[in-house]
């Protein structure tokens, strides 16, 4: 059987692992010889050339240092400043600092030369997201020929954002260099052929820019999934019904509302709360009926947009405190702290509503987890915003245009009012679409049509797993 490596900005660490993702990889690793390479989470005065090996609880993990400038300049720079807004079209949120990208560069390169040298030839890899783009051409230059995968974990950006990045060209030639790059949602492939078979811009001096070929490189939709039925374990497992007893106590009658989101401003949380107050004012017989539960853990928060959202939210949420709450009863609970699964899995479960209204995602494995916790019986109904890559999959949901906040309270009264046949039948619905979509049949897929002889244990090839976890 081959081996696989996979390469990630950040390595999983000890304990339980926070993101189906890399609870995925991990089982990917366990099945497979191979190795996970990446970040080391620390920042030096001198960059490591060797990477060295820990084991993770049973998992081998090789790990680069890098010094804070380059960090900087590639993490909250290159990749989170500029990459990150633009993918997900916020053009107006990027700082176009035309000196990350030199950063961004050196990082990839340390990461080419601490890789190359525990490749074995005939090793296949599988890069991931857009922290990582350069690698497979930065590992090409040093020599490797190895079979290198790519999958992006966010959206692809349309061809007119995609020209206003800087040194679009490059990314986009490094992506050229993969055998095989894989997109959440056909929505991205669509987009990335539309460059692919468009690009034609001109340069400063008036010049057509060479194109770039990508006629050997193989791009499809690979849509991420979760384990449903994992989570449909987990939602009653002691450690979530000890949350869920402790939220119970809260809420007595009313019906509870959840949204679970890293604190970014794709997530379109100050929409997502305008339309919970739009509920309210429009249909007092909700006061006192409901409670809305957000969870946001806080997320890279030396960047300035990052605390902007943050603040924006504070406010939000403190004025619908302020016009809603009375002295026994509060509309909203708003929560900067990251919980541990099976306590998410034991909310998700109890509440009637999942409000998953990002206003651009690659895929959001939060619509596919709580769809996987719900009570066959019971469950709850999934509001997920059509910009999701979800929604592609998740049609049985309601679907909102997350930037129109009274679609969105019209949803939620919709969802709320729903009858336990219609709540059922469309759960049912969902479920099924979750498990077609699960996370071992992804890895599966996106590794099969990598190296297909790789699998069936007659190929000589290693397979080398490269990521970074969304
Ligand atoms: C997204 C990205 C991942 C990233 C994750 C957490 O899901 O696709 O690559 O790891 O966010 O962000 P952070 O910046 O904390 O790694």
């Amino acid at each position: 059987m081959s081996r696989i490596v996979i390469v990630s900005n950040r390595t999983p660490g000890k304990g339980p692992a926070a993101g189906g993702l890399a609870v995925a990889l991990r089982k990917t690793l366990a099945e497979r010889e191979g190795f996970w390479f990446g970040w080391s989470g620390r920042l030096v005065e001198q960059p490591s050339s060797e990477a060295r090996f820990e084991d993770v609880d049973g998992l081998k993990v090789a790990q680069v240092d890098l010094t804070r400038q380059d960090h900087h300049a590639y993490y909250a720079g290159f990749s989170n400043s500029i990459l990150w807004p633009s993918f997900h079209l916020r053009l107006d949120l990027a700082t176009l600092d035309s000196t990350w990208y030199e950063g961004y560069r050196r990082v990839n390169q340390q990461f080419a030369r601490a890789l190359l040298p525990l490749l074995k030839a005939d090793d296949i890899i599988w890069v991931h997201d857009y922290h990582l783009i350069p690698l497979a051409s930065e590992l090409r230059a040093l020599g490797a020929r190895n079979r290198i995968g790519f999958y992006l974990h966010i959206p692809f950006p349309t061809a007119d954002t995609l020209y206003a990045i800087p040194n679009h060209l490059d990314l986009m030639r490094d992506l050229s260099r993969y055998d095989l790059v894989g997109m959440q949602a056909n929505r991205d492939v669509a987009a990335f052929t539309e460059f692919a078979e468009h690009q034609s811009p001109a340069s400063i001096s008036g010049d057509p820019l060479q194109s770039v070929d990508f006629s050997r490189t193989e791009v499809d939709a690979f849509p991420i999934g979760s384990d449903p039925d994992a989570f449909a374990r987990l939602a009653v497992s002691p450690a979530a019904t000890k949350m869920v007893n402790r939220m119970r106590r809260v809420l007595g009658d009313q019906r509870l509302i959840i949204g679970v989101d890293r604190l970014d401003y794709s997530k379109g949380l100050p929409q997502r709360v305008e339309a919970y107050e739009k509920l309210l004012t429009h249909d007092a017989r909700f006061r006192r009926q409901v409670h809305f539960l957000q969870v946001a853990p806080p997320s890279r928060d030396t960047i300035k947009e990052y605390q902007e959202t943050s603040e924006t939210l504070d406010s939000i949420c403190g004025r619908v405190m302020g016009r809603f709450a009375e002295l026994d009863w509060q509309p909203l609970t708003y929560v900067k702290r990251a919980y541990g699964q099976p306590s998410l899995a034991g909310l998700y479960r109890l509440a009637r509503v999942g409000l998953v209204t990002p206003l651009r995602d690659g895929m959001n494995l939060v619509a596919h987890e709580y769809i996987g916790s719900q009570n066959p019986a019971d469950p709850g109904v999934l509001v997920l915003s059509r910009f999701a890559g979800a929604a592609e999959i998740f049609d049985a949901a309601l679907l909102v245009n997350p930037f129109d906040t009274d679609e969105t309270a019209e949803a939620l009264r919709l969802a709320l009012d729903m009858p336990l046949d219609e709540r059922i039948s469309r759960w049912q619905t969902l479920m099924a679409a979750a498990r077609a979509h699960n996370i071992d049949d992804w890895s599966r897929s996106f590794l099969d049509r990598l190296a297909p002889a790789s699998r069936n244990g007659s190929g000589t090839r290693d397979i080398l797993y490269l990521a970074s976890v969304a």
